[in-house]
């Protein structure tokens, strides 16, 4: 049987942590006057801190010096890891583990792919950093989601084609990511906003075994592609 690779986002697949960066978000925002909802926040989902604040200054008819935006970016950091700092093992989403021992005890190999630059301290923190092969996050690589480059390069790490690798995508973008990566694209939320992905479950609780083992056996192939995005 060919060995698949498996790769994990983190923010909202593995943790709600999205939770954390929409409060600090909204106190950025709301700080410079710019309003920030929850729907909003849906769109940062998987967009990097950079294009995030780009975004919300873009919604808020804002523009501000390079140093004010370098300054904002640090403030929403430092307020964003205030969150993070009590996080334990119990944030851990429910069933996520059983997922990923289970792909342990097969011996297909797990990586993460996230475009935060605080990846490796949060899954440090959960305790969970030892069952990763490979990590890529925010801080390894050029172009973020939708582009595909952060699961192609965890392929790499893996040692394992593109083609045979699964992503667990809350994100729009990082479904978009996925497809364009040619993997095999399952999103963690709603189904209608996830629905470019192949397949669509409202969380780990609802992904069996049994489904995990018809993708190792091939019984579950890729449904959708998009090849098309060069951003
Ligand atoms: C993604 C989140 O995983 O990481 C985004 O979905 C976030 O909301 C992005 O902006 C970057 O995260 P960080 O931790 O580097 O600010
Ligand atoms: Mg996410």
């Amino acid at each position: 049987m060919t060995k698949k690779g498996f790769i994990f986002d983190l923010d909202g697949v593995i943790v709600d942590t999205a939770k954390y960066h929409f409060l600090a978000w909204k106190k950025l925002a709301n700080g410079v006057g710019v309003d920030f909802t929850e729907i909003q926040n849906e769109q940062l989902k998987g967009v990097s801190r950079q294009k995030s604040l780009e975004k919300i200054l873009e919604w808020g008819n804002k523009t501000l010096s390079e140093e004010e935006f370098t300054k904002l970016m640090a403030l929403k950091n430092e307020d964003y890891l205030s969150y993070v700092e009590h996080m334990k093992e119990d944030e851990i989403l429910v069933d996520v583990p059983k997922v990923l021992n289970y792909l342990i005890s097969k011996k297909h190999p797990i990586a993460l792919g996230s475009a935060s630059k605080n990846a490796t301290a949060i899954l440090d923190k959960v305790n969970l950093l030892q069952k990763f092969d490979a990590i890529v996050d925010g801080n390894g690589v050029k172009k973020g989601k939708p582009n595909p480059e952060v699961f192609l390069n965890a392929a790499k790490l893996l040692n394992v084609n593109p083609n045979e690798c699964i992503v667990f995508e809350d994100a729009k973008a990082g479904i978009e990511a996925a497809n364009a990566a040619n993997m095999i694209s399952i999103g963690i939320g709603e189904k209608s906003v996830l629905s470019d992905a192949d397949y669509v479950f409202k969380d780990f609780t609802e992904i069996s075994l049994e489904f995990i083992d018809d993708i190792i056996s091939n019984k579950i192939k890729k449904e959708k592609t998009n090849l098309s995005i060069d951003k």
